[in-house]
């Protein structure tokens, strides 16, 4: 296959997955802090509290990447990192870790592409209402502001949010992940809130750094009806308003999908959808594959997660494995938002006790299929110009905690210790070009 020559290959992670150091260094409670240390949220009692402790062995991390030749990287920035208490006063030894890493991404040559938010709300500011209070459009603003000041000279790469439809989707309709509210109101002010966050950080990013490329990244994926029946259907079309239309129909055409727009309505302020709707250089895509979707009446909203075939290819954490799903929608995307697409996550989970982590054959065969079906997109016009594996680490997989890996790099969590897997080779051998 060939690449066009400016096509950029990197790896993806985010803060609470990785770091560590959760009390270290000025940092305070995020919501995934608190939900880790609610019983029964998390498996096996897991949290992020050390995880692969890459507060401390970023250097060693960012060998790793160059070794895998990646010419980008995205991570994300801990809110409650650097603003320990959402607002108010800055954290300057958290400020100062994001300065080591930066700057040693650049002596590696890797571009860094930071990402705002991916998922850890300092919980001082979900003790004030979090996402479901409208003031938030404000702190994000801020917040944003202070990181857009301070490596705005060294990174000109920013996603606002990552997978707005998933953390408000589990966070408040589902119990799936933090803060873990089943709530139709807190649910739909979480939506248009974080809406108000993405456009009001895309102005704070202009106005901070010279010649910004700015966008969000959004996890798009075709939900399937899992049968035929009329439920099923209507509770799909449900499904696909929240989780694939609710962020990016307003941020980038300024209006929500028709199922959901008169239940968001009594929040939407005048003039809430110019401020919503910001023009942005690129869509961020995060894409594993499809939902299978079925009624479910005692649910909030009438759905909830079907079973795929049994005859469909699943992961080894039985996610179902559909590339050409893949390819049409970037080729979808590409049609209907027309903006350069970024794959800002795709990847395989796998599990420890399959025993064949270290020689991932199936994870080389997940990103093989997948990556040709982007070609496949490519060829059929799809914008696309960057792909980034989730992950360059095993790490902590939110509700799953260490049971599912997604990492390129093999992370023993008793000793720290990594070790590249056969995937990394294929990736490596992949940018190389042989
Ligand atoms: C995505 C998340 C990411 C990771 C992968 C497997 O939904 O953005 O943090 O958990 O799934």
């Amino acid at each position: 296959m060939n690449w066009p020559a400016d096509f950029i290959w990197g790896v993806s992670t985010s803060s609470y997955q990785i770091e560590g150091a959760v009390a270290l260094g000025g940092r305070k409670p995020s919501i995934w802090d608190t939900r880790c240390r609610t019983a029964g949220k998390v498996a096996n009692g897991d949290t992020g509290d050390i995880a692969c402790d890459h507060y401390h062995r970023y250097p060693e991390d960012i060998r790793l990447m160059k070794e895998l030749g990646v010419e980008a990287y995205r991570f994300s920035v801990a809110w409650p990192r650097v603003l320990p208490l959402g607002k108010g006063a800055a954290n300057e030894a958290g400020l100062a870790f994001y300065d080591r890493l930066i700057d040693g991404l650049l002596e590696a040559g890797i571009e860094p592409w930071l990402c705002l938010y991916h998922w850890d709300l300092p919980q001082a500011l979900e003790d004030l209402g979090g996402w479901t209070n409208r003031d938030i459009a404000g702190w994000f603003a801020d917040y944003t502001t202070l990181v857009a000041h301070r490596y705005g000279d060294r990174v000109k790469r920013f996603a606002t949010i990552n997978e707005p439809s998933v953390f408000t989707l589990f966070g408040y309709a589902m119990d799936w992940g933090a803060p873990g509210i089943i709530d139709r109101s807190a649910h739909l002010r979480a939506i248009h809130h974080v809406n108000l966050a993405h456009g009001a950080a895309v102005d704070a990013l202009r106005a901070g750094v010279t010649n910004a490329f700015v966008g969000a990244i959004h996890n798009r994926q075709r939900i399937v009806p899992q049968s035929d029946s009329e439920a099923d259907k209507a509770a799909t079309r449900t499904l696909d308003a929240f989780w694939n239309n609710a962020f990016p129909e307003p941020q980038l055409l300024g209006s929500y999908p028709a199922a959901i727009a008169e239940a968001v309505a009594p929040y939407v302020e005048a003039g809430d959808m110019a401020r919503i709707c910001r023009p942005c250089d690129f869509f961020g895509l995060n894409h594993y594959g499809p939902i299978f979707a079925k009624a479910d009446p005692a649910s909030l909203w009438g759905f909830a997660w079907g079973s795929a075939p049994d005859d469909a290819p699943k992961s080894d954490i039985g996610w179902p494995i559909y590339p050409d799903m893949f390819r049409d929608e970037l080729i979808d995307l590409s049609r209907r938002y027309r903006l350069p697409i970024y794959v800002t996550e795709n990847g395989c989970g796998g599990r420890a006790d399959k025993g064949n982590e270290l020689d991932d054959q199936h994870r080389i065969k997940y990103l093989g299929a997948y990556t040709a079906a982007m070609h496949q997109a490519m060829a059929a016009g799809a914008d696309v110009r960057g792909y980034f594996v989730w992950s360059l680490l095993d790490n902590f997989e939110w509700g799953s905690g260490y049971g599912n890996r997604f990492g390129l790099v093999f992370v023993d969590f008793t000793t720290g210790k990594r070790t590249p897997k056969a995937s990394a080779r294929w990736y490596a051998d992949l940018i190389a070009g042989r």
